[in-house]
């Protein structure tokens, strides 16, 4: 068994390979890995290459098992992809006690809405089936991604464009300027306007409702656009304008993304988006098993529950990967040694997504003494900002723990070139250097953790 598991894991009893033990991802595609799977030689010898899978527009001739496995990778990739949001509501799972406080907010608070949470936990794809709602109700429902350059001026006049025109009170059905295509955003100045002048405009619109939902907040860099977006809020909710703003973005709390007036957060509701309960995780599986065929092992359910720790993100993925494993074996059931088998992929591609110097540092370290540590630095990073103070340390670890994570952090993570301190508004702050070693560091310590635990 523990030749089976090191086979898998590429990790063998600890101390076996002394006090600095190959790291995780050492093993990585140049390492002595046995090949990985998409390598594995065909079944036909000649062809030496490896092929695209499925044809991209579908028409690939060939054996008649190569299209139906084609086809059972497609509904795949649509049931688990992890880097799409889900827009579909047949693949939305759970989140109904969120929408139901949605909902409220909107229509019965006449709120404006701030969703905040870390990335990867469902915010984008909670917006797409609360646009589908809100549009199922007539909500006239406008969506925008915001960007690192977002321009105020710039986004609402776009955003604005879908609004006709017989919505503004100074239009009359009558009038020329009514015809069709015409929108709201002409009636805009043409120079760069501000919240005043934007507010003035909504306070026109009539005979609808405007649902406005902006997600990426916390992309946008300049401080005019987060001073405007407050003052906006304020005059909208002061004049009753039959307009509301929904804003989603990384945070971990309600101002860090929205906080210029104080006097705008009796009109704004924070909700935070919380970790994925146990059943909401069976549900994404479930819902995934149905939409691709696919079974997943009843063992299997808690190995995927154990690394998500709550994260839709994470649950895809890990189905993702085990499922693709089972796939190219032949099977449309999923079992554990999938699941460990596509943990080791993650770990690579994971691994694969680090700049050099920060994978070569990373595995300096030494996993197997300071697993504990590495764990909670791990989970403290994915702070939405990825920075973490003194005080998320305690409240992460508690008080005993602190100094000695801190002291951690200073002597070991700093020194290795893998962390960053800074002065924050609240004492030193950290970071990792590398955005990419949290989810790193978090998927090969469940690994590890799981290769100790199986045996
Ligand atoms: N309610 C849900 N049901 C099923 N999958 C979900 C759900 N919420 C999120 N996901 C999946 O989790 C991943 C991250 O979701 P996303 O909405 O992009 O998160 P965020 O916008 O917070 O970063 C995506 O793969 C998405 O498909
Ligand atoms: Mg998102």
């Amino acid at each position: 068994v523990a030749s089976f598991l090191k086979s898998i894991f590429g990790r063998g009893e600890s101390g076996e390979e002394g006090e600095h033990q190959q790291e995780p991802g050492a093993q990585a595609p140049a390492g002595g890995d046995p090949q990985p799977w998409f390598y594995q030689p065909n079944r036909n010898q000649q062809d030496r290459f490896p092929r695209f899978k499925s044809g991209a527009a579908g028409t690939r001739t060939g054996r008649h098992e190569d299209e139906e496995f084609a086809r059972a990778r497609a509904k795949l990739r649509e049931a688990f992809t992890p880097s799409q949001p889900v827009t579909n509501k047949r693949l939305f799972a759970g989140r109904l006690q969120v929408l139901v406080q949605l909902i409220e907010a909107i229509e019965d608070r006449l709120a404006h809405v701030v969703v905040f949470g870390e990335r990867g936990i469902g915010k984008t794809s909670l917006l797409h089936i609360l646009a589908d709602l809100a549009r199922e109700s007539d909500y006239l429902t406008l969506r925008a991604t915001c960007g690192a350059g977002a321009k105020f001026d710039v986004m609402f006049r776009n955003l604005l464009q879908e609004v006709p025109l017989v919505y503004h009170r100074s239009v009359s059905p009558t009038d020329e300027g009514s015809e069709i295509g015409a929108n709201i955003a002409n009636l805009l100045p043409d120079y760069a306007f501000d919240a005043r002048e934007l507010s003035d405009l909504l306070q026109g619109v009539t005979s609808c409702r405007v649902l406005i939902i902006l997600d990426e907040y916390d992309r946008i860099e300049s401080e005019a656009f987060r001073v405007n977006m407050a003052e906006l809020i304020k005059n909208l909710s002061d004049c009753a304008a039959p307009v509301q703003i929904v804003i989603a973005g990384v945070s971990s709390n309600l101002h860090e993304l929205i906080g210029y007036i104080p006097s705008i957060r009796r009109n704004v509701v924070g909700l935070p988006l919380p970790k994925l309960s146990h059943e909401e995780v069976e549900e994404i599986i479930n819902l995934g098993e149905r939409a691709s065929s696919l079974q997943f092992a009843p063992e299997v359910v808690p190995l995927i529950e154990r690394i998500a720790e709550g994260s839709p993100y994470l649950v895809r993925l890990a189905c993702y990967h085990s499922s693709l494993i089972a796939l190219e074996s032949g099977r449309m059931n999923v079992l554990p040694t999938d699941f460990r088998d596509g943990l080791n992929h993650m770990v690579r591609e994971s691994a694969a997504r680090l700049s050099h110097e920060a994978l070569q540092r990373s595995q300096r370290l030494n996993w197997v003494r300071d697993e504990a540590c590495l764990d909670a630095v791990a989970h403290l990073a994915a702070m939405p900002s990825g920075w973490f103070s003194i005080l998320d340390i305690s409240e992460q670890v508690g008080p005993a723990e602190c100094d000695n994570l801190e002291a951690f952090i200073r002597k070991e993570l700093i020194p290795a070139g893998l962390m960053l301190e800074e002065e924050g508004p609240r004492g030193s702050r950290y970071r990792f250097v590398d955005e990419g070693l949290q989810s790193y560091l978090w998927i090969s310590l469940a690994r590890n953790r799981m290769a100790g635990g199986a045996g």
